[in-house]
Protein backbone atom coordinates (compact mmCIF):
# COMPACT_ATOMS: atom_id res chain seq x y z
CA UNK A 1 0.00 0.00 0.00
CA UNK A 2 1.00 3.49 -0.44
CA UNK A 3 0.66 6.03 2.70
CA UNK A 4 0.46 9.40 3.50
CA UNK A 5 1.05 10.34 7.23
CA UNK A 6 -0.15 14.23 8.02
CA UNK A 7 1.63 15.80 10.33
CA UNK A 8 5.56 16.96 11.35
CA UNK A 9 5.56 16.51 15.47
CA UNK A 10 7.09 13.69 17.36
CA UNK A 11 3.55 11.96 17.85
CA UNK A 12 3.97 11.73 13.84
CA UNK A 13 7.46 10.37 13.83
CA UNK A 14 6.19 7.19 16.00
CA UNK A 15 3.15 7.19 13.62
CA UNK A 16 5.72 6.89 10.48
CA UNK A 17 8.03 4.31 12.49
CA UNK A 18 5.35 2.08 13.71
CA UNK A 19 3.98 2.39 10.06
CA UNK A 20 7.32 1.99 7.83
CA UNK A 21 7.75 -1.33 9.43
CA UNK A 22 4.71 -3.11 8.64
CA UNK A 23 4.45 -5.16 5.52
CA UNK A 24 1.54 -4.26 4.09
CA UNK A 25 3.58 -0.77 3.53
CA UNK A 26 4.93 -0.61 0.21
CA UNK A 27 5.60 2.95 0.10
CA UNK A 28 5.24 5.98 2.80
CA UNK A 29 4.85 9.58 2.58
CA UNK A 30 4.89 12.24 5.28
CA UNK A 31 3.35 16.02 5.08
CA UNK A 32 5.41 18.12 6.01
CA UNK A 33 7.37 15.65 8.06
CA UNK A 34 10.40 16.60 9.97
CA UNK A 35 14.47 15.48 9.88
CA UNK A 36 13.72 12.50 11.44
CA UNK A 37 10.70 11.36 9.59
CA UNK A 38 12.60 11.51 6.96
CA UNK A 39 14.62 8.64 7.62
CA UNK A 40 11.22 6.31 7.51
CA UNK A 41 9.18 8.18 5.00
CA UNK A 42 9.46 10.56 2.26
CA UNK A 43 8.50 14.21 3.26
CA UNK A 44 6.79 16.42 1.25
CA UNK A 45 6.57 20.05 1.72
CA UNK A 46 2.54 20.32 1.97
CA UNK A 47 1.37 21.99 5.12
CA UNK A 48 -1.43 19.88 7.54
CA UNK A 49 -3.80 22.18 6.96
CA UNK A 50 -3.36 22.52 3.22
CA UNK A 51 -6.54 20.13 2.20
CA UNK A 52 -6.60 20.72 -1.38
CA UNK A 53 -2.94 20.29 -2.28
CA UNK A 54 -2.86 17.10 0.07
CA UNK A 55 -5.67 15.62 -1.96
CA UNK A 56 -3.95 16.72 -4.82
CA UNK A 57 -0.86 15.06 -4.00
CA UNK A 58 -3.10 11.76 -2.96
CA UNK A 59 -4.60 11.53 -6.58
CA UNK A 60 -1.01 12.12 -8.17
CA UNK A 61 0.31 9.63 -5.99
CA UNK A 62 -2.08 7.28 -5.91
CA UNK A 63 -2.18 7.00 -2.24
CA UNK A 64 -4.31 4.55 -0.82
CA UNK A 65 -4.90 5.49 2.78
CA UNK A 66 -4.14 8.48 4.57
CA UNK A 67 -3.67 8.56 8.55
CA UNK A 68 -4.12 12.54 9.90
CA UNK A 69 -1.90 13.07 12.87
CA UNK A 70 -2.86 16.28 14.82
CA UNK A 71 -6.25 17.78 15.73
CA UNK A 72 -6.41 20.80 13.16
CA UNK A 73 -6.71 19.48 10.01
CA UNK A 74 -9.39 16.80 11.63
CA UNK A 75 -11.78 19.39 13.17
CA UNK A 76 -11.30 20.99 9.26
CA UNK A 77 -12.61 18.07 7.51
CA UNK A 78 -9.80 17.08 5.93
CA UNK A 79 -11.05 13.53 6.58
CA UNK A 80 -14.37 14.23 4.96
CA UNK A 81 -13.20 15.48 1.64
CA UNK A 82 -10.25 13.04 1.46
CA UNK A 83 -13.26 10.43 1.54
CA UNK A 84 -15.68 12.29 -0.53
CA UNK A 85 -12.86 12.18 -2.92
CA UNK A 86 -12.55 8.46 -2.75
CA UNK A 87 -9.44 8.49 -0.55
CA UNK A 88 -9.07 6.53 2.37
CA UNK A 89 -8.56 8.22 5.27
CA UNK A 90 -7.97 7.35 9.47
CA UNK A 91 -9.81 9.91 11.62
CA UNK A 92 -12.68 11.25 12.14
CA UNK A 93 -14.78 13.50 9.96
CA UNK A 94 -15.31 17.15 10.47
CA UNK A 95 -18.63 16.65 12.18
CA UNK A 96 -17.00 13.72 14.86
CA UNK A 97 -13.86 15.87 15.59
CA UNK A 98 -15.85 18.50 17.21
CA UNK A 99 -15.74 16.51 20.63
CA UNK A 100 -12.27 18.22 20.30
CA UNK A 101 -13.39 21.56 18.52
CA UNK A 102 -15.68 22.63 20.49
CA UNK A 103 -15.04 22.13 24.74
CA UNK A 104 -19.10 23.49 24.65
CA UNK A 105 -20.47 20.75 21.72
CA UNK A 106 -18.36 18.23 24.03
CA UNK A 107 -19.48 19.40 27.89
CA UNK A 108 -23.58 19.48 26.09
CA UNK A 109 -22.62 15.92 24.76
CA UNK A 110 -21.51 14.51 28.04
CA UNK A 111 -24.83 15.64 29.56
CA UNK A 112 -26.76 14.24 26.86
CA UNK A 113 -25.28 11.10 27.59
CA UNK A 114 -24.73 11.08 31.21
CA UNK A 115 -20.70 10.63 31.11
CA UNK A 116 -19.09 11.84 34.20
CA UNK A 117 -17.43 15.29 34.03
CA UNK A 118 -17.00 18.15 36.10
CA UNK A 119 -20.00 20.68 36.16
CA UNK A 120 -20.45 23.29 33.68
CA UNK A 121 -21.55 26.55 32.11
CA UNK A 122 -21.45 27.72 28.35
CA UNK A 123 -21.04 32.01 27.60
CA UNK A 124 -20.90 33.63 24.84
CA UNK A 125 -20.58 36.84 26.40
CA UNK A 126 -18.29 38.42 28.99
CA UNK A 127 -20.97 39.82 30.94
CA UNK A 128 -22.63 36.59 31.29
CA UNK A 129 -19.13 34.62 32.04
CA UNK A 130 -18.70 37.83 34.65
CA UNK A 131 -21.36 37.47 36.90
CA UNK A 132 -20.83 33.56 36.77
CA UNK A 133 -17.47 33.80 38.00
CA UNK A 134 -18.62 36.47 40.83
CA UNK A 135 -21.73 34.22 41.35
CA UNK A 136 -19.53 30.86 42.19
CA UNK A 137 -17.19 32.69 43.95
CA UNK A 138 -19.85 33.96 46.44
CA UNK A 139 -21.20 29.81 46.57
CA UNK A 140 -18.23 27.89 46.67
CA UNK A 141 -16.00 30.22 48.95
CA UNK A 142 -13.53 30.27 46.75
CA UNK A 143 -13.11 26.99 45.15
CA UNK A 144 -10.83 27.57 41.68
CA UNK A 145 -12.90 27.77 38.29
CA UNK A 146 -11.43 26.14 35.40
CA UNK A 147 -11.86 28.98 31.92
CA UNK A 148 -11.69 27.00 28.90
CA UNK A 149 -11.77 28.46 25.50
CA UNK A 150 -14.53 26.72 23.33
CA UNK A 151 -12.36 26.12 19.88
CA UNK A 152 -8.62 25.19 19.56
CA UNK A 153 -6.25 27.16 21.17
CA UNK A 154 -3.05 24.75 20.63
CA UNK A 155 -3.10 24.25 24.22
CA UNK A 156 -3.35 27.59 25.58
CA UNK A 157 -7.01 28.05 25.91
CA UNK A 158 -7.55 26.80 29.53
CA UNK A 159 -7.07 28.78 32.81
CA UNK A 160 -7.14 26.94 35.86
CA UNK A 161 -7.99 30.40 38.29
CA UNK A 162 -7.36 30.00 41.79
CA UNK A 163 -8.86 33.88 42.98
CA UNK A 164 -11.92 35.75 41.14
CA UNK A 165 -9.28 38.15 40.50
CA UNK A 166 -7.40 35.43 37.96
CA UNK A 167 -10.71 34.04 36.84
CA UNK A 168 -11.92 37.29 35.13
CA UNK A 169 -8.57 38.20 33.88
CA UNK A 170 -8.97 35.08 31.79
CA UNK A 171 -12.39 35.91 30.82
CA UNK A 172 -11.25 39.14 29.91
CA UNK A 173 -8.11 38.14 28.38
CA UNK A 174 -10.23 35.44 26.10
CA UNK A 175 -13.70 37.22 25.23
CA UNK A 176 -11.90 41.23 25.24
CA UNK A 177 -8.69 41.03 24.54
CA UNK A 178 -9.67 38.06 21.97
CA UNK A 179 -6.31 36.46 23.00
CA UNK A 180 -7.38 33.24 20.89
CA UNK A 181 -9.19 34.74 18.30
CA UNK A 182 -12.46 33.52 17.08
CA UNK A 183 -11.64 29.76 19.61
CA UNK A 184 -12.20 32.13 22.53
CA UNK A 185 -15.60 34.08 21.47
CA UNK A 186 -17.08 31.33 23.28
CA UNK A 187 -16.16 30.10 26.89
CA UNK A 188 -16.79 27.13 28.64
CA UNK A 189 -16.41 27.88 32.70
CA UNK A 190 -16.55 24.80 35.04
CA UNK A 191 -15.79 22.61 38.67
CA UNK A 192 -11.95 22.26 39.34
CA UNK A 193 -11.35 18.11 39.65
CA UNK A 194 -8.95 17.44 42.06
CA UNK A 195 -7.07 13.64 41.70
CA UNK A 196 -4.66 12.38 38.71
CA UNK A 197 -5.10 12.91 35.36
CA UNK A 198 -4.24 10.34 32.84
CA UNK A 199 -4.37 9.68 29.21
CA UNK A 200 -6.90 7.13 28.01
CA UNK A 201 -7.07 5.57 24.49
CA UNK A 202 -9.22 3.77 22.16
CA UNK A 203 -9.62 3.15 18.40
CA UNK A 204 -13.16 3.61 17.30
CA UNK A 205 -14.54 2.22 14.04
CA UNK A 206 -17.93 4.42 14.21
CA UNK A 207 -19.45 1.31 16.33
CA UNK A 208 -17.25 -0.64 18.31
CA UNK A 209 -14.14 0.82 20.81
CA UNK A 210 -11.09 -0.90 21.08
CA UNK A 211 -8.99 -0.27 24.06
CA UNK A 212 -5.42 0.69 23.84
CA UNK A 213 -2.41 0.86 26.22
CA UNK A 214 -3.19 3.83 29.05
CA UNK A 215 -0.22 6.59 29.33
CA UNK A 216 0.23 9.50 31.72
CA UNK A 217 2.08 12.72 30.27
CA UNK A 218 3.45 15.67 32.22
CA UNK A 219 1.80 19.05 30.86
CA UNK A 220 4.15 21.31 33.30
CA UNK A 221 7.33 22.52 32.10
CA UNK A 222 9.13 22.71 35.27
CA UNK A 223 10.22 19.73 37.77
CA UNK A 224 7.54 18.48 40.38
CA UNK A 225 5.12 19.40 37.82
CA UNK A 226 4.97 23.34 38.01
CA UNK A 227 5.52 26.54 35.86
CA UNK A 228 3.82 26.99 32.65
CA UNK A 229 1.66 24.40 30.76
CA UNK A 230 2.87 22.52 27.69
CA UNK A 231 1.75 20.00 25.09
CA UNK A 232 3.63 17.53 26.97
CA UNK A 233 7.31 17.02 28.64
CA UNK A 234 7.22 13.35 28.91
CA UNK A 235 4.66 10.53 29.20
CA UNK A 236 4.88 6.82 29.91
CA UNK A 237 2.90 3.68 29.39
CA UNK A 238 1.71 1.95 31.50
CA UNK A 239 0.23 4.43 34.12
CA UNK A 240 0.52 2.19 37.05
CA UNK A 241 -3.68 4.72 38.27
CA UNK A 242 -5.12 2.52 35.23
CA UNK A 243 -5.49 -0.09 36.65
CA UNK A 244 -7.60 -2.87 35.28
CA UNK A 245 -10.44 -2.10 36.91
CA UNK A 246 -10.23 1.24 36.08
CA UNK A 247 -9.93 0.94 32.94
CA UNK A 248 -12.70 -1.58 32.86
CA UNK A 249 -15.05 1.37 34.49
CA UNK A 250 -13.72 4.21 31.40
CA UNK A 251 -14.91 1.88 29.16
CA UNK A 252 -18.45 1.41 30.82
CA UNK A 253 -18.73 4.75 31.52
CA UNK A 254 -17.11 6.55 29.20
CA UNK A 255 -15.76 5.46 26.12
CA UNK A 256 -18.30 3.24 24.84
CA UNK A 257 -21.62 5.98 25.61
CA UNK A 258 -19.74 8.08 23.72
CA UNK A 259 -19.69 5.88 20.82
CA UNK A 260 -22.69 4.80 20.98
CA UNK A 261 -23.95 8.55 21.29
CA UNK A 262 -21.82 9.54 18.70
CA UNK A 263 -23.61 6.66 16.61
CA UNK A 264 -26.58 7.72 17.83
CA UNK A 265 -26.66 11.53 17.14
CA UNK A 266 -25.55 10.95 13.21
CA UNK A 267 -21.82 11.38 14.01
CA UNK A 268 -20.48 8.16 13.85
CA UNK A 269 -16.57 8.32 15.52
CA UNK A 270 -14.00 7.11 13.53
CA UNK A 271 -10.47 7.12 14.61
CA UNK A 272 -8.50 7.65 17.74
CA UNK A 273 -10.36 8.66 20.66
CA UNK A 274 -8.60 10.41 23.69
CA UNK A 275 -9.94 10.59 26.92
CA UNK A 276 -8.09 13.19 29.04
CA UNK A 277 -9.07 11.85 32.49
CA UNK A 278 -9.40 13.24 36.18
CA UNK A 279 -9.41 10.11 38.40
CA UNK A 280 -11.15 11.13 41.62
CA UNK A 281 -12.23 10.07 44.98
CA UNK A 282 -16.09 9.76 43.27
CA UNK A 283 -14.59 7.35 40.24
CA UNK A 284 -12.98 8.92 36.80
CA UNK A 285 -13.87 12.05 35.69
CA UNK A 286 -13.56 13.44 31.49
CA UNK A 287 -11.49 16.17 31.41
CA UNK A 288 -11.62 16.41 27.45
CA UNK A 289 -11.69 14.66 25.04
CA UNK A 290 -9.10 14.69 21.95
CA UNK A 291 -9.32 13.13 18.48
CA UNK A 292 -6.14 11.99 17.58
CA UNK A 293 -3.17 10.43 19.64
CA UNK A 294 -1.78 12.39 22.25
CA UNK A 295 1.80 13.63 21.66
CA UNK A 296 4.23 12.10 23.57
CA UNK A 297 1.65 9.56 24.47
CA UNK A 298 1.54 7.89 21.09
CA UNK A 299 5.31 7.70 20.99
CA UNK A 300 5.36 5.73 24.61
CA UNK A 301 2.48 3.60 22.93
CA UNK A 302 3.95 2.57 19.49
CA UNK A 303 7.29 1.51 21.75
CA UNK A 304 5.15 -1.10 23.40
CA UNK A 305 2.78 -2.28 20.36
CA UNK A 306 3.38 -5.69 19.38
CA UNK A 307 1.12 -6.09 16.34
CA UNK A 308 1.56 -4.18 13.26
CA UNK A 309 -0.10 -0.96 13.53
CA UNK A 310 -1.19 -0.54 10.00
CA UNK A 311 -3.96 -3.32 9.93
CA UNK A 312 -5.74 -1.78 13.00
CA UNK A 313 -5.99 1.88 11.26
CA UNK A 314 -7.49 0.06 8.12
CA UNK A 315 -10.31 -1.62 10.93
CA UNK A 316 -11.00 1.58 12.47
CA UNK A 317 -11.22 3.09 9.14
CA UNK A 318 -13.73 0.01 7.36
CA UNK A 319 -15.39 -0.35 10.92
CA UNK A 320 -14.66 -4.19 10.85
CA UNK A 321 -13.36 -3.71 14.50
CA UNK A 322 -15.24 -5.51 16.43
CA UNK A 323 -13.22 -8.84 16.56
CA UNK A 324 -9.94 -7.16 16.45
CA UNK A 325 -7.09 -7.37 18.91
CA UNK A 326 -3.63 -5.75 19.35
CA UNK A 327 -0.88 -7.31 21.50
CA UNK A 328 1.35 -5.26 23.78
CA UNK A 329 4.76 -5.98 25.04
CA UNK A 330 4.78 -6.32 29.30
CA UNK A 331 8.05 -3.79 29.17
CA UNK A 332 7.36 0.22 30.00
CA UNK A 333 8.16 2.55 27.92
CA UNK A 334 8.67 6.18 28.90
CA UNK A 335 9.80 9.57 26.37
CA UNK A 336 12.00 12.52 27.96
CA UNK A 337 10.89 15.80 25.67
CA UNK A 338 13.87 17.92 24.80
CA UNK A 339 12.39 21.38 24.08
CA UNK A 340 14.15 24.25 22.43
CA UNK A 341 15.20 26.87 25.35
CA UNK A 342 12.89 29.34 25.52
CA UNK A 343 9.86 26.90 25.22
CA UNK A 344 6.73 26.94 26.07
CA UNK A 345 7.72 30.63 25.24
CA UNK A 346 9.79 31.75 22.18
CA UNK A 347 11.73 28.70 21.48
CA UNK A 348 15.49 29.52 20.54
CA UNK A 349 15.65 28.45 16.75
CA UNK A 350 18.41 26.69 14.26
CA UNK A 351 20.33 25.68 16.70
CA UNK A 352 22.34 22.06 16.05
CA UNK A 353 22.09 19.14 17.77
CA UNK A 354 24.84 16.52 17.74
CA UNK A 355 25.40 12.95 19.41
CA UNK A 356 21.94 11.93 17.93
CA UNK A 357 23.83 8.52 16.21
CA UNK A 358 25.77 7.74 19.71
CA UNK A 359 22.47 8.05 22.22
CA UNK A 360 20.49 5.83 19.98
CA UNK A 361 22.99 3.37 20.25
CA UNK A 362 21.11 1.20 23.09
CA UNK A 363 18.36 -0.88 21.15
CA UNK A 364 16.18 0.08 23.72
CA UNK A 365 16.22 3.06 22.62
CA UNK A 366 14.41 5.24 19.56
CA UNK A 367 14.62 8.78 19.72
CA UNK A 368 11.69 10.45 18.09
CA UNK A 369 12.08 13.99 15.93
CA UNK A 370 9.35 16.48 17.24
CA UNK A 371 10.98 19.79 15.52
CA UNK A 372 13.91 19.24 13.29
CA UNK A 373 15.10 20.00 10.10
CA UNK A 374 18.34 18.85 8.37
CA UNK A 375 20.65 21.67 6.99
CA UNK A 376 23.80 20.09 5.31
CA UNK A 377 24.20 16.83 7.10
CA UNK A 378 23.34 18.59 10.45
CA UNK A 379 20.22 18.14 12.71
CA UNK A 380 19.26 21.80 13.75
CA UNK A 381 16.41 22.36 16.58
CA UNK A 382 13.42 23.79 14.45
CA UNK A 383 10.37 24.14 17.10
CA UNK A 384 9.59 24.22 20.78
CA UNK A 385 9.38 20.27 21.44
CA UNK A 386 12.53 19.15 19.34
CA UNK A 387 13.20 15.41 20.53
CA UNK A 388 11.52 12.86 22.24
CA UNK A 389 13.94 10.23 23.50
CA UNK A 390 11.87 7.02 24.29
CA UNK A 391 13.34 3.55 25.86
CA UNK A 392 11.58 0.70 26.87
CA UNK A 393 12.68 -1.48 29.88
CA UNK A 394 11.06 -3.82 32.23
CA UNK A 395 9.58 -1.32 34.50
CA UNK A 396 8.92 2.73 34.24
CA UNK A 397 12.12 2.98 36.91
CA UNK A 398 14.46 0.42 34.37
CA UNK A 399 13.00 2.60 31.35
CA UNK A 400 13.42 5.91 32.92
CA UNK A 401 17.47 5.18 33.16
CA UNK A 402 17.87 4.55 29.82
CA UNK A 403 15.99 7.39 28.53
CA UNK A 404 18.16 9.86 30.31
CA UNK A 405 21.33 7.83 29.47
CA UNK A 406 20.11 8.52 25.55
CA UNK A 407 19.70 12.05 27.06
CA UNK A 408 22.78 12.16 28.46
CA UNK A 409 24.59 11.30 25.19
CA UNK A 410 22.85 14.31 22.87
CA UNK A 411 25.07 17.16 22.87
CA UNK A 412 22.96 20.40 22.64
CA UNK A 413 23.33 23.29 25.20
CA UNK A 414 20.64 25.16 23.46
CA UNK A 415 17.94 22.42 25.04
CA UNK A 416 16.61 21.40 28.14
CA UNK A 417 14.14 18.09 29.95
CA UNK A 418 12.56 17.52 32.63
CA UNK A 419 14.69 15.50 34.49
CA UNK A 420 11.71 13.88 36.79
CA UNK A 421 9.92 12.15 34.02
CA UNK A 422 7.86 9.20 35.63
CA UNK A 423 8.12 10.15 39.24
CA UNK A 424 4.19 9.88 40.18
CA UNK A 425 4.82 6.22 38.34
CA UNK A 426 8.27 5.42 40.79
CA UNK A 427 6.39 6.99 43.69
CA UNK A 428 4.06 4.34 43.44
CA UNK A 429 6.37 1.69 43.28
P1 LIG B 1 -7.29 20.58 28.53
O1 LIG B 1 -6.68 21.41 27.44
O2 LIG B 1 -8.78 20.63 28.63
O3 LIG B 1 -6.66 19.20 28.64
O4 LIG B 1 -6.79 21.25 29.89
C1 LIG B 1 -5.42 21.39 30.12
C2 LIG B 1 -5.12 20.97 31.53
O5 LIG B 1 -5.86 21.77 32.44
C3 LIG B 1 -5.53 19.54 31.85
O6 LIG B 1 -4.58 18.62 31.46
C4 LIG B 1 -5.69 19.62 33.35
O7 LIG B 1 -4.42 19.55 33.98
C5 LIG B 1 -6.23 20.99 33.56
N1 LIG B 1 -7.70 20.97 33.68
C6 LIG B 1 -8.61 21.13 32.70
N2 LIG B 1 -9.87 21.05 33.17
C7 LIG B 1 -9.76 20.84 34.50
C8 LIG B 1 -10.70 20.67 35.56
N3 LIG B 1 -12.02 20.75 35.36
N4 LIG B 1 -10.21 20.48 36.81
C9 LIG B 1 -8.89 20.43 37.05
N5 LIG B 1 -7.96 20.58 36.10
C10 LIG B 1 -8.37 20.78 34.82
N1 LIG C 1 -0.06 15.20 25.53
C1 LIG C 1 -1.40 15.67 25.50
C2 LIG C 1 -1.94 15.94 24.17
O1 LIG C 1 -1.44 15.46 23.17
O2 LIG C 1 -2.94 16.63 24.06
Amino acid sequence: MRILVIGSGGREHALCWAIAASPLCDKLFCAPGNAGIAGEAECVPIAATDAARIEQFCRAERIDFVVVGPEQPLVDGLVDRLEAAGIAAFGPGRAAAALEGSKGFAKDFCARHGIPTAAYRRFGDAEGARAYVDETHRRSGGAPLVIKADGLAAGKGVTIARSRGEAHAAVEAAMVDGRFGAAGAELVIEEFLEGEEASFFALVDGAHALALAGAQDHKAVGEGDTGANTGGMGAYSPAPCLTPVIEAEVMARIIRPTVAGMAAEGRPFKGVLFAGLMLTDSGPKLIEYNVRFGDPECQVLMMRLKSDLLPALLAARDGVLRDFDLRWRAEAALCVVMAAKGYPGEPLKGTEIRGLGDAAHDDAVTIFHAGTRAAGGRILADGGRVLGVTALGRDVAEAQRRAYAAVDRIRWPEGFCRRDIGWRALRRG
